[in-house]
């Protein structure tokens, strides 16, 4: 039964945004007890490099490295394997068929690597998608790309909360989505055009959310934490209770 036994702090990625590893790890020593998965990004890996990839590990969290890769299948299939060997969990690539199955053949030997495919980042709406030449819907264009997704042997999808309804009812294999652009009722969305609350989300059928500012800009990081969790645990325990 969907839901049933799932501890929702597992299932909340924190998106470390911070610029340095000690802001990082000062921020990590106040969230650690409210959190699952440590999502490092690309401006603490751009300023500090795969070393902080082995002082998140250190916290005993699955750690997510969101390098959102996009390159010929080489180079993608290369530096996936580079990825796998510092020990992460989830991986991002986006969603071009010949690169995610690069990067899915580049964790080889890695299987605990989770490949995550990146189909249209939260920030995008409609009018963006128009201009660059796609004149379906946005959940038209998700779609597509989480078909291709799970045709090539990745393990999930990002996705923002609207979607995951039309990707499990279009897509058969058992793909993770994980949801971004996730904010509490009520609190400001910043760039995100396709918001969802925590419970919309899990209601939606997603299996992770990331949150980033509001937990990081909080006066009590841990509190706007805890708070994510226990309505993503209301939101889960609801839906081992529907038939
Ligand atoms: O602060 P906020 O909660 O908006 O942070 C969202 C995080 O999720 C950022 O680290 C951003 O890079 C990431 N993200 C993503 N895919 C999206 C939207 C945001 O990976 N579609």
């Amino acid at each position: 039964m969907k839901g049933a036994g799932i501890q929702a702090k597992d299932r909340l990625v924190f998106a470390l945004d911070v610029p340095t590893a000690q802001a990082a790890e000062s921020m990590l020593d106040r969230v650690r007890e409210s959190v699952g998965v440590i999502k490092v990004g690309l401006e603490l890996f751009a300023s500090e490099g795969p070393a902080v990839v082995r002082m998140v590990r250190q916290y005993g969290k699955p750690v997510f490295l969101d390098l959102k890769v996009l390159d010929i299948a080489e180079t993608v299939q290369r530096t996936t394997a580079r990825v796998a060997d510092l020990g992460v969990s989830f991986l991002t690539v986006h969603a071009e068929r010949k690169a995610l199955a690069a990067a899915v053949k580049g964790r080889a030997g890695h299987p605990e690597m989770n490949i995550l495919a990146v189909t249209v980042l939260t920030n995008v709406d409609q009018a963006d998608l128009r201009e660059s030449g796609f004149d379906g819907t946005i959940e038209q264009a998700v779609v597509a790309r989480a078909r291709v997704a799970a045709e090539v042997g990745c393990d999930g999808v990002i996705a923002s909360g609207k979607e995951p309804t039309a990707i499990r009812s279009a897509v058969d294999s058992p793909l993770l989505i994980v949801t971004p652009g996730v904010r509490p009722a009520g609190k400001d969305v910043d760039e995100h055009a396709r918001a969802a609350t925590p419970r919309q989300a899990i209601h939606a059928g997603a299996d992770y959310v990331v949150v980033g500012r509001p937990i990081r800009d909080a006066p009590d990081p841990c509190a706007a934490a805890r708070a994510i969790v226990d309505e993503m645990q209301a939101a889960f325990d609801q839906q081992s209770l529907s038939p």
